[in-house]
C-alpha cells in the first residue's frame, strides 16, 4: 500500500516530502500545465531537486505530450537524458494500440514505464503485458461514466495476481477522500493522490477533541 502524489506543485511537493508519506510523485501534462509558464525540463528538474533535498528515492513520472508514437520514443529518451540521473524515473505513456509497440520499445531500452489514461479491465491488462511497470487506471473518469471502479480494480489486481504480473496498479483521478479508501480495499497497490486531500487525510473532529481534553485536564491539574 503506497501513496503516490498527484501534483506538479513545487509547494506541494515539498510540504509532502516533508512529512515523510509520499512513496512517489505522477505528473501530467494538465498538472504541468497549473504551474507558472515556463521551462518544462526546468520545472522537473526543480522536483527532482526537491527529492534529492530531502533524500528521497521514490518513483517519479513524466508524461510524453505527443500523440505519435515515434515522437513519445524521443521525448521519453530525451527525458532519460535529462532526469536519468534520477534513477527512479518513470515515462507515463496513455495506453493505445500504437502505444503498446512504445511501452515495449521503452522497457526494451530498460526505461520504466507508467502506462495511463486506462479507464478499463482490458486496457490496463494490455498495458501489464506489454511490459508496463505500472498500470494507471483513473477512478473518477471510469466513475464519470456509469461504470464500478472499484470492480474493474478488483479484477485487474486478481488477474494481475494470478499471472503472477510484477506490474502494479496505481488508481488515480481521485475526487473524494472516500476514493482513497475504496481503491486501497479494491486492491489498488498505490493511489495517487491530490495534495489538497492530505490535510483532511490525517483529521478526525474526535481527534482533536481528544486532544484538547487531555491538554484542558493537565493544565487545571498543573494549576
Ligand atoms: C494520474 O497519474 C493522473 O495524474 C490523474 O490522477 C488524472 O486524474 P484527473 O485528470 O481525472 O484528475
Amino acid at each position: 500500500m503506497k501513496i503516490f502524489v498527484d501534483t506538479a506543485n513545487l509547494v506541494e511537493i515539498e510540504e509532502a516530502l516533508q512529512r515523510g508519506f509520499p512513496g512517489g510523485i505522477t505528473t501530467n501534462p494538465s498538472l504541468l500545465s497549473r504551474e507558472e509558464k515556463g521551462d518544462f525540463q526546468a520545472h522537473i528538474k526543480k522536483i527532482i531537486g526537491l527529492l534529492e533535498k530531502y533524500g528521497y528515492d521514490i518513483p517519479l513520472s513524466v508524461e510524453v505530450f505527443s500523440s505519435r508514437p515515434e515522437d513519445m520514443v524521443v521525448q521519453a529518451e530525451e527525458f532519460v537524458r535529462q532526469f536519468g540521473h534520477y534513477r527512479s524515473l518513470n515515462v507515463k505513456v496513455p495506453i493505445g494500440w500504437e502505444e503498446l509497440a512504445v511501452i515495449r520499445e521503452l522497457r526494451r531500452r530498460d526505461i520504466k514505464v507508467n502506462c495511463t489514461c486506462c479507464m478499463s479491465y482490458n486496457q490496463a491488462i494490455m498495458a501489464a503485458l506489454a511490459g508496463a511497470n505500472y498500470v494507471s487506471l483513473f477512478w473518477g473518469r471510469i466513475r464519470d461514466i456509469g461504470y464500478d471502479a472499484g470492480s474493474v480494480v478488483r479484477q485487474v489486481r486478481a488477474t494481475l495476481r494470478e499471472a503472477n504480473s510484477p506490474a502494479e496498479i496505481i488508481v488515480g483521478s481521485i475526487r473524494h477522500i472516500m476514493d482513497v479508501n475504496e481503491a486501497l480495499q479494491a486492491g489498488a497497490h498505490i493511489v495517487t493522490v491530490p495534495p489538497k486531500f492530505f490535510r483532511q487525510m490525517t483529521q478526525h473532529p474526535k481527534t482533536d477533541e481528544a486532544v484538547s481534553q487531555f491538554l484542558g485536564d493537565f493544565q487545571k491539574w498543573l494549576s
